[in-house]
């Protein structure tokens, strides 16, 4: 490695990983508030769980035969021998915290969301990155179909109170282990047929996990996969039941939905209800969310019989769907000049803060006009001149950059006029 290419690329953030940066962060923030206060409304509350997980929470609670799994987890064995997995979804954790700390003994339904960053090592490209967010929700022991409408009309609201427009929320019925098998093997059977016309990928589906193949991004297995035997008519009877109640509920909460037989989800665990909600007329990363039902999770994890449901949605996919612009900043920059100016400046700076006014001031000595100059290039909504007069005084001039006007003023008669 030359020496030059050392330092650039220490000093350059891993690929698929990237900074939120001032400027950007106002709008992460914004989300991030609009979405817990909403969440907040519908009796959920928050559950943060570590970064790090035992791999086997994902090989067991993902799912083994998923691409997740397979190929995109970041896995390392750490200094105790153990094998760690960076999160790369947020839904096996939360079933895991409820089993260790016993929080269904607080009786059900329990309702947890979180939002933070989640890992998988895929190819980095527009919408899919290795360091992504998700906002994500969960819901415990409540078998109703109305919690499936509830859930799907939360991610609804929280799209429209957003801003977003032009997306589509799609939903399914995905089937249980009763009624899965005999879907699994009539597609078998008809993917078999049209094996040579299968990708690589696909036709290691057949025997892994068929329903997958509808996923397949590849035209000319998304073509064949059309002709495929769709699900509703293999669904049981309790899995026909619980769909159709979902359907009834959604109706009557005016969310519109499309039907998608095809849609199937990448994750193993998911039972009855699936739903994604998509960009209309994006290219291949199109989800905004998804989600559904997953009744056995913890039941398989060794823990309680207690069915779920939830759904992530990935934060940078959403962030770059909004027009919204967060508030801008209001400020006060304090320009002085000399040792008593200065003195006076860090007392105000002060009290200004404690009162509630974002406040600016900086030391590096310069001279009236270039603290100006920095003042109105950072954005400054005021500035507060102490000069000798103003130190005299006991009063001090307040400039509105916005309008020009000036007021003289005690602090405390300043304060008041800021807030
Ligand atoms: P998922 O479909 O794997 O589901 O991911 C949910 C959302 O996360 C996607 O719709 C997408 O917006 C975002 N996302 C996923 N991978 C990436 C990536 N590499 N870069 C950027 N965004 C990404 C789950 O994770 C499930 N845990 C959802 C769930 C919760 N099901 C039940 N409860």
């Amino acid at each position: 490695m030359s020496e030059d290419s050392t330092p650039k690329k220490a000093l350059a953030a891993v690929k698929g990983t990237h900074d939120i940066l001032p400027g950007e962060v106002e709008l992460w923030q914004k989300v991030e508030a609009e979405v817990s206060a909403l969440f907040g409304r519908y009796g959920y509350r928050e559950l943060r769980a570590p970064v790090i997980e035992p791999t086997e929470l994902f090989e067991k609670g993902t799912g083994r035969t998923t691409d997740i799994v397979q190929k995109e987890m970041y896995t390392f064995t750490d200094k105790g021998g153990r094998s760690i997995t960076l999160r790369p979804e947020y839904t096996p954790s939360v079933a895991r915290a409820i089993v260790e700390h016993r929080l269904d003994l607080l009786g059900t339904p329990m309702r947890y969301y979180y939002i933070g960053p989640m890992f998988r090592y895929d190819k980095p490209q527009k919408g899919r990155y290795r360091q992504f967010h998700q906002i994500d929700a969960e819901v415990f022991g409540e078998k109703d179909p109305a919690v499936d409408a509830e859930i799907i009309e939360m991610a609804d609201t929280m799209l429209r109170i957003l801003g977003v427009t032009g997306t589509e929320t799609l939903v399914n019925s995905v089937g249980c282990k009763t009624c899965r098998p005999a879907y699994a093997r009539a597609l078998r059977t008809q993917a078999e047929k049209v094996r040579d016309g299968l990708c690589e990928d696909c036709r290691r589906k057949i025997e892994t996990n068929p329903l997958r193949i509808f996923d397949c991004k590849v035209a000319a297995c998304r073509e064949l996969a059309a002709s495929f035997p769709a699900i509703p008519e293999f669904l049981c009877s309790e899995c026909r039941d619980h769909f159709a109640g979902v359907r009834k509920m959604l109706d009557l909460s005016g969310v519109a939905c499309r039907f998608e037989p095809a849609l199937v989800r990448g994750l193993d665990y998911y039972t009855k209800t699936a739903f994604e909600v998509v960009q209309t007329g994006a290219g291949q990363q199109n989800a905004v969310l998804g989600g559904g039902r997953y009744d056995d999770m913890m039941k398989d994890f060794g823990g309680p019989d207690i069915c779920g449901i939830g759904f992530a949605c990935g934060v940078e996919r959403l962030i770059a769907l909004l027009t919204l612009t967060p508030e801008p900043r209001r400020f006060v920059y304090i320009v002085h000049a000399g040792d008593a100016a200065k003195a006076k400046a860090v007392e105000l700076a002060r009290r200004f803060r404690a009162a509630g006014v974002e406040t600016l001031l900086e030391f590096a000595g310069r001279g009236f006009k270039s603290q100006f100059g920095r003042a109105s290039k950072l954005g400054a909504s005021w500035v507060l001149i102490i000069g000798e007069d103003e130190l005299a005084r006991g009063e001090f001039l307040l400039k509105d950059m916005a309008t020009g006007s000036q007021t003289s003023g005690t602090p405390d008669a300043l304060i008041k006029m800021l807030l």
